[in-house]
C-alpha cells in the first residue's frame, strides 16, 4: 500500500459534488487537565510539495459474514446447552445500563443474512434483538435487547436466548431456559487481546477507582472454562482495566478456544475469586492486522458516537496535514457510521471502525487502540472529532501539506531528547451564535471562543506508551526514559468545537464516556470541572446560549481552511461529497 501522503486526488474526487450534511449529534470528548514538562523547540519548515498516489482503502469489514459452524467448544461463558434445538445460538449475554441487555453471539454459530432474530426471555416474555455490530477479529456478533419489563422484577435475570423470530418455539424454550444468569457488567472480564508477547485481558470490577489498582500478585489469569484443570499464569501489570497476562502454556488437545478471565488470590475480596467473563483466549491466534501493512508515521485514534456528519471535515483537513491512518472505536452508533467510512475509504482515506460496545471504558479502548495500532502507526493523534489541530505557522501557506504535522509537532532530529509524547493545548469554542449545525462545517461556523486555553490534547509515540497502557483518557504513562513534552501556543493548538450550537450540544447529554467521570444527568458533584458553567442537570437550553463562551474572536482555522478546502465562495469540500454519496446511496437503494 502506498504512503498516504496526498489529498489532492481525495479532494478532487470530493470535489465533483454538493450539499449539506443531515442532522445527527456527536458526543463530548474532554481534554484532559495536565502540567506541562519540558518545552520542546523547533519550528516547523515549509510545506514540501504534494506527493501524489493516494493509497487504496482497506476493504471494509464483512458484515454477516460466517464461517462455517465448528463445533462449539464446551465454554462455560458459552451457552452450549442451547445447541440442542437446531434454532438456537450459542449466546453470551450481559445486562448494561437502561434494562439493555448486550447479547453475543458466537462467530461459530451461523447466523442468516438478513434475517430477525428475537431475545427469548422465558416467561412468555421476548423482545426484538437489534443488530448492533461485529466485534473485531472475528469475535462475535453483537446484538441489543431490552429486558422486558415483566422480567425485571426475578432476579436473578435470565440469560436470553436469540433465536430466528419465526422459529419460536415457546413449549421447547420454556423447558430449556434454565435460570442461567445474565451477566452483570460491574464485576466482569470482557474482551481479550493477544499480542506476541502476552495476553492482554480488559476486566471491569477489579479496579474501579481511578489510581487505585490493585497490584497484579493479587491477581492470576485463568484460561480455561474447568476452573479445576484450567492453566493459570501470572499478571504481569494490572492497572484501570487492563491487566497483562503471561501466555499460557496451553496442552496440545485443548479447545480452539477458551474462556479467559481473571482470579483474585490475595487481598480484599480474594474470597471473590473468579470473575465472570465473556473473553475468550484462541489458540494460535495471532492479531488479524495486516503486518505486511508499512507502519504509518502519523495516526488519529478516537471514541465515536454518531459523529457521521463530522466526519468528512475532520478526516479532509487531518489527512492534509499528514495524518495516515484513522482508527475509530464506536461506541454503537446509529447514524450510518459504516457508510460515511466506506465512502471515505472510497475518497482515497484510510479510515477503519473497532465497534467497541463496552459502557464506560474509554480509557481502556484508548488502551486497546495502542495495541491494535502498534504495527500500523508510530504516533497516535488522541484527537476527537471535534478537535482540529491548528499550528499557527501554517497559516500563510496556500496549501496543506501532509508534513505539517510531523515538521510543527514532532520532535526533530535522530535524538529527539526521548520525547515521547506531546502535548497540544486547547481553546474551548462557544457556539458563536449559531443555532444549528453550521453547514459548511464546525471550521467554518464556529469563531468565536474562550480567552484562555484549558486542558490538553497528546500525540503519543506507541513505542513509548507504558506497558500498564494507564492513560488518562487523553494523555498516556510513558515507559522509563521517554518524558513528555508540551508544546507552546506559537507552535500548535487545539481548536476544540466544545460547545456548539444548541441542537447539537444537547446531544452529548445523553451520552457520557469515560469511566471515572460522572454523569452529567447525575445531580451528585454539582461543583465538578466537567460540568458546564451554568448548566443545570437537564438538556434545556439555558437563556443566551449562541452567545455564550464567547470571549475572543479567533479565525484563523476559518481562514485558513477557507483557503485550503473552499470550492468557491459559499462552499467547503466537505459539504460536496456528501451530495456526491446521497446520490449514490440513493441509486444503490434503489437498485
Ligand atoms: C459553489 O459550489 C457548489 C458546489 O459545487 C455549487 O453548488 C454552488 O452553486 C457554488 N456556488 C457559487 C456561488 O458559485
Ligand atoms: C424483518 O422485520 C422487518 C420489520 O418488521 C420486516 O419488514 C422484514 O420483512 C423482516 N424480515 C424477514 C426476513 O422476516
Ligand atoms: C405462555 O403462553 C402460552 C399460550 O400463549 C400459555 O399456554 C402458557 O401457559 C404461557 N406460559 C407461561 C410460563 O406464562
Ligand atoms: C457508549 O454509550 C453508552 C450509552 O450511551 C454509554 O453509557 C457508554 O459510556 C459509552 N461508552 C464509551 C466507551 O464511550
Ligand atoms: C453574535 O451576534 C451579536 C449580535 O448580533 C454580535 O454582536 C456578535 O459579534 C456575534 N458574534 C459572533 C461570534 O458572530
Amino acid at each position: 500500500m502506498a504512503r498516504k501522503g496526498s489529498i489532492k486526488t481525495p479532494l478532487t474526487i470530493l470535489a465533483i459534488s454538493i450539499t449539506l450534511f443531515a442532522t445527527l449529534s456527536h458526543h463530548l470528548h474532554r481534554c484532559v487537565v495536565y502540567q506541562s514538562t519540558s518545552l520542546s523547540t523547533s519550528f516547523p519548515s515549509l510545506s514540501s510539495p504534494l506527493p501524489p498516489q493516494p493509497p487504496l482503502p482497506p476493504p471494509p469489514p464483512p458484515q454477516f459474514l460466517f464461517p462455517p459452524p465448528l463445533p462449539i467448544p464446551n465454554s462455560a461463558s458459552w451457552d452450549s446447552s442451547a445447541t440442542s434445538s437446531p434454532s438456537s445460538i450459542s449466546t453470551v449475554s450481559i445486562l448494561i445500563s437502561d434494562w439493555e441487555v448486550l447479547v453475543i453471539a458466537s462467530p461459530e454459530t451461523p447466523l442468516t443474512p438478513g434475517e430477525n432474530y428475537t431475545c427469548y426471555f422465558g416467561h412468555n416474555s421476548s423482545s426484538p434483538a437489534r443488530f448492533a455490530g461485529e466485534l473485531s477479529f472475528g469475535r462475535g456478533t453483537a446484538f441489543k435487547c431490552v429486558l422486558p419489563e415483566n422480567n425485571r422484577q426475578r432476579s436473578p435475570y435470565t440469560k436470553p436466548r436469540l433465536v430466528r423470530s419465526d422459529q419460536i418455539q415457546i413449549p421447547l424454550f420454556e423447558r430449556e431456559i434454565a435460570a442461567a444468569d445474565l451477566q452483570r457488567w460491574n464485576s466482569l472480564a470482557y474482551d481479550s487481546f493477544t499480542t506476541e508477547h502476552d495476553v492482554v485481558l480488559f476486566v471491569k470490577g477489579v479496579n474501579s477507582r481511578q489510581g487505585n489498582n490493585r497490584p497484579a500478585s493479587d491477581l492470576r489469569c485463568v484460561f480455561g472454562d474447568d476452573p479445576s484443570i484450567a492453566v493459570r499464569t501470572a499478571v504481569t501489570s494490572s492497572a484501570q482495566e487492563v491487566f497483562r497476562c503471561v501466555p499460557p502454556n496451553l496442552p496440545e488437545n485443548s479447545p480452539q478456544k477458551i474462556s479467559v478471565t481473571l482470579e483474585i488470590i490475595h487481598g480484599k475480596d480474594a474470597d471473590a475469586l473468579i470473575l465472570p467473563s465473556v473473553a475468550h483466549y484462541a489458540l494460535h491466534e495471532e492479531r488479524t492486522i495486516e503486518f505486511s501493512e508499512p507502519t504509518s508515521l502519523m495516526c488519529a485514534c478516537t471514541m465515536v458516537y454518531n459523529v457521521g456528519k463530522f466526519l468528512r471535515e475532520w478526516v479532509t483537513y487531518h489527512a492534509g496535514l499528514g495524518v495516515e491512518k484513522f482508527i475509530l472505536y464506536d461506541n454503537d452508533s446509529d447514524d450510518g457510521l459504516d457508510r460515511r467510512v466506506r465512502e471515505l475509504n472510497r475518497a482515497g482515506f484510510d479510515v477503519r471502525t473497532v465497534y467497541w460496545p463496552w459502557p464506560k471504558t474509554q480509557e481502556a479502548g484508548f488502551s486497546h487502540c495502542t495495541l491494535y495500532a502498534e504495527q500500523l502507526c508510530q504516533w497516535m493523534a488522541f484527537i476527537d472529532v471535534d478537535e482540529f489541530i491548528l499550528s499557527p505557522t501554517w497559516l500563510d501557506h496556500r496549501k496543506p501539506s501532509p508534513n505539517m504535522l510531523k515538521s510543527s509537532l514532532l520532535p526533530k532530529g535522530t535524538n529527539p531528547g526521548r520525547v515521547g509524547q506531546v502535548s497540544v493545548k486547547c481553546v474551548e469554542f462557544g457556539p458563536s451564535n449559531q443555532t444549528e449545525h453550521p453547514v459548511q462545517g464546525v471550521t467554518q461556523g464556529y469563531t468565536c471562543r474562550r480567552k484562555f486555553d484549558r486542558r490538553h490534547k497528546s500525540v503519543v509515540m506507541l513505542e513509548a506508551v507504558h506497558p500498564s497502557l494507564l492513560n488518562m483518557v487523553h494523555h498516556f504513562k510513558l515507559r522509563e526514559g521517554f518524558k513528555t513534552s508540551q508544546l507552546g501556543k506559537h507552535r500548535a493548538i487545539v481548536n476544540h468545537y466544545k460547545y456548539q450550537a444548541w441542537p447539537e450540544f444537547r446531544a452529548k447529554f445523553r451520552r457520557r464516556v469515560s469511566a471515572y467521570v460522572v454523569d452529567w444527568r447525575q445531580s451528585i458533584n454539582p461543583k465538578s470541572n466537567d460540568r458546564v458553567p451554568g448548566l443545570g442537570f437537564e438538556a434545556i437550553e439555558p437563556p443566551g446560549w449562541a452567545q455564550k463562551f464567547c470571549e475572543k474572536t479567533d479565525e484563523r482555522l476559518k481562514v485558513l481552511t477557507r483557503r485550503w478546502f473552499g470550492v468557491n465562495s459559499s462552499a467547503m469540500i466537505w459539504q460536496s461529497a456528501f451530495y456526491q454519496t446521497m446520490q449514490s446511496m440513493a441509486s444503490i437503494d434503489q437498485a
